[in-house]
C-alpha cells in the first residue's frame, strides 16, 4: 500500500507501575502515537487511568498523545486532557447528545478530533460531521479490555469508511483499535486503514521494537 501506516501502541497493556519507562521503551521501538486509554467504569465495564497520569508522562515523551476516551459524559473533562497534553482527543457519538458541539468544543481547545465507532455502531452516525474530523477509530472489540479477539465483521466498514473519507476530500485518519495482530494488521490495511493501535501485541511482547517491525510489515 501507499499510504504511510503508522502504530500507536496501547499503553493499556503495560506495567502501570513503570509507566514513564514504558513510554520511553516504546517510544525508542519505533512507535508513531501512544495510544492512551481512558475508562471510566461506566460507559464501559473497567476503570484506566485520568489526566494526572497523561499529564504526567507527556514530558517522557515527544510522540503524539492518542487520547481514547471511554467516558460519559465525556464533554465536562475535554478541556482537561486538552490541558494534560493530548495531541488527539477522540470520544464516541454514545457518550453524549451533541456529538458535533463535543467535536466542536475539542477543536476550540486546538486538539485534533476523532470519533470512535463500536462494533454495533453504524458509520452514518458520522455522515453530518466529516467536516471536523481529523480521525475515525473502527472498534474492532467491544470496548473496555485489552486482549480480546478481533472482530471480523467490521471490514467492510472499515472499507466504507475509507471510501466516506475519500469522497469528503479531507485528510482524517482511519484507525483500528482491538485485537490487532500481526494476523489481523494486514486485513485492517487492505481494507483502508492507515493507523494501527495495538496493546497486547506490543506491550505483551518481549521485544518492542520486533512486535512494531511486525505490525508495519503488512503493510
Ligand atoms: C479497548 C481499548 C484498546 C485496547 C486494545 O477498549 O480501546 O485500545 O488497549 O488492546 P489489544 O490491542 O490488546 O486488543
Ligand atoms: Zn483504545
Amino acid at each position: 500500500m501507499t499510504r504511510p501506516l503508522l502504530i500507536a501502541p496501547s499503553l493499556l497493556a503495560a506495567d502501570f507501575a513503570r509507566l514513564g519507562e514504558e513510554v520511553a521503551a516504546i517510544e525508542a521501538a519505533g512507535a508513531d502515537w501512544l495510544h492512551l486509554d481512558i475508562m471510566d467504569g461506566h460507559f464501559v465495564p473497567n476503570i484506566s487511568f485520568g489526566p494526572a497520569v497523561v499529564k504526567a508522562l507527556r514530558k517522557h515523551s515527544r510522540m503524539p498523545f492518542d487520547v481514547h476516551l471511554m467516558i460519559a459524559p465525556a464533554d465536562p473533562y475535554l478541556a482537561a486532557f486538552a490541558e494534560a497534553g493530548a495531541d488527539l482527543i477522540s470520544l464516541h457519538p454514545e457518550a453524549g447528545p451533541h456529538l458535533h458541539r463535543s467535536l466542536q468544543t475539542i477543536k476550540g481547545l486546538g486538539k485534533k478530533a476523532g470519533v470512535v465507532l463500536n462494533p454495533g455502531t453504524s458509520p452514518s452516525t458520522i455522515e453530518h460531521v466529516m467536516d471536523l474530523l481529523d480521525l475515525i477509530l473502527v472498534m474492532t472489540v467491544n470496548p473496555g479490555f485489552g486482549g480480546q479477539s478481533f472482530i471480523h465483521s467490521q471490514l467492510p466498514k472499515i472499507a466504507t469508511l475509507r471510501k466516506m473519507i475519500e469522497a469528503s476530500g479531507r485528510e482524517i485518519h482511519l484507525q483500528i483499535d482491538g485485537g490487532v495482530t500481526d494476523k489481523t494488521a494486514p486485513l485492517c490495511i487492505e481494507a483502508g486503514a492507515d493507523v494501527l493501535v495495538a496493546g497486547t501485541a506490543v506491550f505483551g511482547k518481549p521485544d518492542y521494537a520486533a512486535a512494531i517491525a511486525g505490525l508495519r510489515k503488512a503493510n
